[in-house]
């Protein structure tokens, strides 16, 4: 099969396009034949060799898939030869075929096509799982989401208005601040122009943010506890803004506060199935009835993985970058 590797740590150019044998469905797993996988910001790091793939996990970039099922391994029950199904990976998604197990899998959402299936399920399950598991937002709660207009939180903030909180953002440009209140954001800060801790005091009559999702890890980590609320929660998914901040824990104990920080591709199969069974049964009912949409910045072959990285690290886009196998 073809697959993309990164020949060596580096810049966009050392993707590389390669042939590999054909991975064989293990226990438990199946093969997929892939339609389409997506880009994320782990794939830009592991490329850069800051974010080695976990350990047995394939060495082909790609956290995502949506495909149709060419094999079947022993135990397996439920799926079948030629069903569709969409998947979270620990990686090799950038390829013809991948094995995954079953926990994994999800069926695609009503209403989906296969393509944009492949950039639904790393978004799904880290927003549910951050947003909702881990930090318990509640119907009459404010989330703050940093990037409102990224793939995560174009996600992020559809899927807290459906389920009914109240959503603040933040995004660098006019063009991104307007798309993210057209996904339903109710205050966009701009984090370029505007003080979001300020904004976010006023927008809540001073009461602050109880869940805060945040991408830039050190460099907003004081700003981010100031903005939480008393018994708020922060969730720290990306280290875009450093990995080693100082943390104020006077303010933090004040506020009966919570830092979390969670990756979920090194997660235990267990744990990946329970965060499945999650998103299918609360968020893509929300997909099929159309309260949360993916927004799909641009398609491109597999082949051009490496534009789809410029693309993303030039923070042009908005939404998702797909890889067609
Ligand atoms: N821990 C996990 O399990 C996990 C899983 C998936 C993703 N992530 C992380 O989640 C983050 C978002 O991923 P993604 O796929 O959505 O990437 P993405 O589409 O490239 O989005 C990156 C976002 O970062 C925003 N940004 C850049 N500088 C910022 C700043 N100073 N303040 C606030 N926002 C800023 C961008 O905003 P503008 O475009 O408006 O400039 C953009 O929305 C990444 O850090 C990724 O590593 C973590």
């Amino acid at each position: 099969m073809r697959a993309v590797i990164a020949s060596e740590p580096g810049g966009p150019e050392v993707l590389t396009v390669t042939d590999l044998p054909d991975p064989e469905a293990g226990d438990g797993e199946v093969v997929i034949d892939v339609t389409a996988t997506a880009v994320n910001r782990a794939d830009t790091m592991q490329r850069q060799g800051k974010y080695p793939p976990p350990p047995g996990a394939s060495e082909v970039l790609g956290l995502e898939c949506s495909g149709t099922i060419s094999a079947v391994g022993r135990g397996v029950e439920g799926w079948s030869v030629g069903d569709e199904a969409c998947a979270l990976l620990a990686g090799g998604g950038y390829a013809e075929r991948v094995a995954v197990p079953t926990a994994q899998l999800m069926p695609v959402p009503k209403g989906v096509d296969l393509v944009t299936a492949g950039a639904l399920p790393e978004v799904a399950c880290t927003v549910w799982s951050n947003v909702f598991m881990v930090a318990g937002l509640q119907e009459d709660e404010t989330l703050l989401v940093h990037g409102g207009a990224g793939g995560i939180g174009t996600l992020a903030i559809q899927l807290a208005k459906a389920l009914g909180a109240r959503v603040l953002t933040t995004a660098g440009s006019q063009e991104k601040l307007d798309l993210c209140r057209s996904l339903g954001a109710d205050e966009a800060i701009s984090y370029r122009d505007q003080d979001f801790v300020e904004e976010v005091k006023q927008a809540t009559d001073g009461h602050g943010a109880d869940v805060i999702l945040d991408n830039m890890g050190a460099k907003y980590l004081d700003r981010n506890l100031s903005a939480l609320a008393t018994q708020g929660r922060l969730v720290i998914i990306g280290m875009q803004g450093g990995v080693k901040g100082e943390l104020n824990i006077g303010k933090l104990l004040a506020k009966r506060g919570a830092v979390i920080a969670t990756s979920l591709r090194a997660r235990p199969v267990d744990e990946k199935a329970a965060i499945c069974a999650g998103v299918v049964e609360h968020v893509w009912p929300l997909v099929t009835d159309g309260s949360v949409r993916t927004l799909v910045h641009a398609t491109l072959p597999l082949a051009e993985a490496a534009e789809a990285h410029r693309i993303m690290e030039s923070g042009d886009h908005v939404g998702k970058i797909i890889l067609t196998a």
